[in-house]
């Protein structure tokens, strides 16, 4: 046995106060915390971690044992080859802001960055009684409802990874989005936990559950995520991806996208599969949100762009229960200028979508909004066993400012409708967003 650190003190809780990174046979590196021997002070854990994936990251494991470490500082743990990660205390992020605006590593995506860089080859990394808690209250707060802050971190990205395991992760208030999956190829995640909840008035704007990018052959399941963006979403070159079994509170549900968002850079998403999903007081279910064909170069992070192009095709959204989800279906190719004009411009084409089996309750009196641009309207849209009602209609309560009492399903743009099983019984209109807050209206 070798070991860092270690005094050879007699009581066990001595022992392990004495040693940080302790290295045993079989190439395993059990951590402990740097507080321990602080006095319970918040001291840096990181050098420690990368002390420890240094050494057993290749051939070995890492053991982060059951006490909290402090992460003040970013974490870059890749190209780690043949590597299990088992995580069982907390991950406790600091809340120095200022810190973190300045250090964060970007993504290269939307200027936006992150907390901590995972990822190599065969490696797996699991959630045993552990969790990470991103001290995103301090994030909420103090973003203020803003969309996108720049440098405000990512939780962790997994990057650069082929073959790689991650099961049981409980993320507890994420700082931004929760998980971004890049450049990887066989990437699953299984039993994802992730909670952003905020304890005062500011809401957790931008806390994504899972985004992936620039990656084939992915698995989202048996996931739990409540946040205030999309639940998982797809966004370019996104192909192979299969989401089952997720429940979805208070978000955005399943999305593709936002793509078409650089004019030089294409995104193609193919072949992707959201089935048995839950949606609770969601506000969307089943969509696909593209930004319009002409470029908004005023760009502040995610939130402007636009003049990309690409194709979304092969998307199955299949067996979902909607409870109160203010727009169940909708595909929107404008969804950042809702202020009208351009969803007709947009370059992304898109074809081959099926919605099967989408069962529930909505918040309004709207089902679908299907909106394709005049550039590529839409081929291969499928409708099939779609029963959604108005969450009032199942009520018995009657419907506000509005004489329609049936379900709405608005339509622009879809080639052989009448093949498509959708019941259109409106034009959908060129603004609609992706925050519904009222019943449509006979006009
Ligand atoms: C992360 O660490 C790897 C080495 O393991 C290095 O190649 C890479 O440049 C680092 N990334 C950043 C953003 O510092
Ligand atoms: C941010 O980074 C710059 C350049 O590295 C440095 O001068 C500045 O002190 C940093 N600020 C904080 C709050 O870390
Ligand atoms: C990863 O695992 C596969 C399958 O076991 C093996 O063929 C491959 O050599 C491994 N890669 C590395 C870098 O060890
Ligand atoms: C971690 O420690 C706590 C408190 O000591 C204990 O309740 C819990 O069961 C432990 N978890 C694991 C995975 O050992
Ligand atoms: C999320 O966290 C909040 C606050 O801690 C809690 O009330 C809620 O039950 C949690 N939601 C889920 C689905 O675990
Ligand atoms: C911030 O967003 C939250 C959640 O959406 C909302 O409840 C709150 O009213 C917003 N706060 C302000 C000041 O707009
Ligand atoms: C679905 O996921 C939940 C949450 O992880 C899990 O408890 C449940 O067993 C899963 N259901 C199936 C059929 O695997
Ligand atoms: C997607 O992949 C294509 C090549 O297939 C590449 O040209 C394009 O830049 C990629 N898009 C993004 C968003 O990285
Ligand atoms: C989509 O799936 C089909 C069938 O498995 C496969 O042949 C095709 O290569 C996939 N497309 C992409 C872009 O991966
Ligand atoms: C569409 O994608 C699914 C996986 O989501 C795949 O099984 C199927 O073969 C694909 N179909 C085509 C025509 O590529
Ligand atoms: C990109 O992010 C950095 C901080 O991470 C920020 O300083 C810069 O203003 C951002 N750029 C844009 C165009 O938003
Ligand atoms: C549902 O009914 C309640 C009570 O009558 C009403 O306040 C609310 O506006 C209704 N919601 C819709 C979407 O019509």
């Amino acid at each position: 046995m070798r070991f860092w650190s270690f005094l050879g003190t007699v009581s066990a809780l001595a022992t392990l106060a004495a040693a940080y990174v302790v290295h045993e046979e079989g190439n395993i590196c059990r951590l402990y915390p740097e507080s321990l021997k602080h006095n319970g002070s918040p001291v840096d854990d990181t050098p420690s971690i990368h002390k420890a994936f240094n050494t057993c990251g290749s051939n070995g494991h890492v053991v982060f044992s059951n006490y909290t470490f402090n992460i003040n500082s970013v974490l870059n743990t890749t190209n780690l080859v043949n590597c299990d990660v088992s995580l069982q205390g907390e991950l406790l992020f600091s809340d120095d802001i200022p810190y973190w605006l300045n250090h964060s590593y970007s993504v290269v995506f939307q200027n936006q960055s992150t907390a901590w860089l995972f990822g190599g080859t065969n490696v797996t990394f699991r959630g045993e009684g552990g969790w990470y808690n991103g001290n995103g209250q301090a994030w909420y707060t103090e973003n203020r409802n803003q969309s996108n802050q720049p440098g405000r971190p990512i939780s962790i990205t997994f990057i650069n990874s082929q073959n790689l395991f991650v099961d049981g992760l409980r993320i507890i208030q994420p700082q931004f989005w929760a998980t971004f999956v890049s450049y990887s190829k066989n990437v699953s995640i299984t039993n994802l936990y992730v909670n952003a909840t905020s304890n005062d008035e500011w809401g957790t704007v931008n806390t994504d559950g899972y985004d992936s990018w620039n990656s084939d052959t992915l698995l989202v399941e048996n996931a739990v995520i409540t946040n205030q963006d999309d639940c998982v979403a797809a966004k370019g070159n996104t192909t192979n991806l299969l989401v089952r079994n997720v429940t979805c509170h208070g978000n955005y549900g399943m999305t593709i996208g936002s793509v078409g968002q650089y004019p030089t850079m294409p995104d193609y998403v193919q072949n992707v599969t959201f089935e048995d999903v839950r949606c609770v007081n969601c506000m969307e279910g089943a969509f696909i949100k593209t930004w319009q064909g002409e470029s908004d170069d005023s760009s502040s992070n995610g939130d402007s762009g636009g003049g990309g192009s690409g194709l979304i095709k092969n998307v199955t959204y299949r067996n979902f229960e909607l409870t109160n989800v203010a727009l169940p279906i909708q595909i929107s190719q404008c969804i950042y200028s809702e202020s009208g004009q351009s969803c007709n411009t947009s370059k992304m084409a898109i074809e081959d979508i099926t919605w099967s089996n989408i069962k529930g309750t909505s918040r309004y009196n709207i089902a679908a909004s299907i909106y394709c641009s005049d550039v590529h309207p839409c081929p291969g849209i499928k409708f099939e066993d779609i029963n959604l009602q108005s969450v009032n209609s199942t009520l018995g309560l009657p419907l506000y400012d509005t004489d329609i009492q049936h379900e709405v399903y608005q339509c622009t743009n879809i080639i052989d409708v009448d093949d498509s099983g959708v019941p259109c019984n409106h034009a959908a209109p060129d603004n609609y967003g992706q925050t519904v807050t009222s019943n449509v209206k006979n006009d």
